[in-house]
């Protein structure tokens, strides 16, 4: 069984190691306890029952820019990943679904927005056709590697 839940202080070394499992843009711990410190009721966790481990997770956050004076507040997803063998079972849209939830119910959140490589089909066929998320504009060579991301964001 999988068990989804608010992400904890403790989770974060097991998020840490499956977002190095599944993705090149990794960031140092620090980085993820500021999210949990700052916005613990954004990111979420799925956790395998038996074997306690964490096979998936969303790392989000408020955006920093919501600060500034006449902002509208908005989300951001920092990073969503799901360990291989857990992937194509809803996980991913659950844990997005209760992200976004919290944004608005909690911070008022006027839309939430996320990057993604241009290439990488599954994750935009995750936000444009499970979640609804549209392309708001594209960043050139936004990743270390050169390939480009779409801006993308969705109206709560
Ligand atoms: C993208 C990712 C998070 C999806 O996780 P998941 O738990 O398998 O996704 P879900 O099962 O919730 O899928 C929801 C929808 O996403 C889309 N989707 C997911 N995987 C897909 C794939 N391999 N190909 C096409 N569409 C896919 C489908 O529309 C799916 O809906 P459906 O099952 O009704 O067809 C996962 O593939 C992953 O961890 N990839 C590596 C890390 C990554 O790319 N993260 C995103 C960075 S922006």
């Amino acid at each position: 069984m999988i068990q989804i839940r608010q992400a904890l202080i403790e989770d974060f070394t097991g998020i840490q190691n499956c977002n190095l499992h599944n993705l090149p843009e990794n960031y140092q711990l620090k980085y993820y306890l500021y999210h949990a410190l700052t916005w613990p009721q954004l990111s979420f966790v799925a956790i395998d029952s038996s074997s306690k481990r964490i096979v998936g997770y969303v790392l989000a956050k408020i955006d920093e820019d919501s600060e500034k004076p006449n902002t509208p507040i908005s989300g951001h997803i920092t990073s969503i990943s799901v360990m291989r063998s857990y992937r194509k079972l809803g996980l991913a849209k659950k844990l997005m679904k209760l992200s976004q939830y919290n944004m608005k119910a909690i911070y008022n959140a006027a839309f939430v927005s996320l990057h993604v490589r241009v290439g990488n089909q599954a994750a935009i066929a995750l936000y444009q056709k499970s979640l609804s998320f549209s392309v708001d504009h594209v960043e050139k060579k936004y990743y270390a590697d050169g390939e480009d991301a779409y801006s993308m964001k969705l109206i709560l």
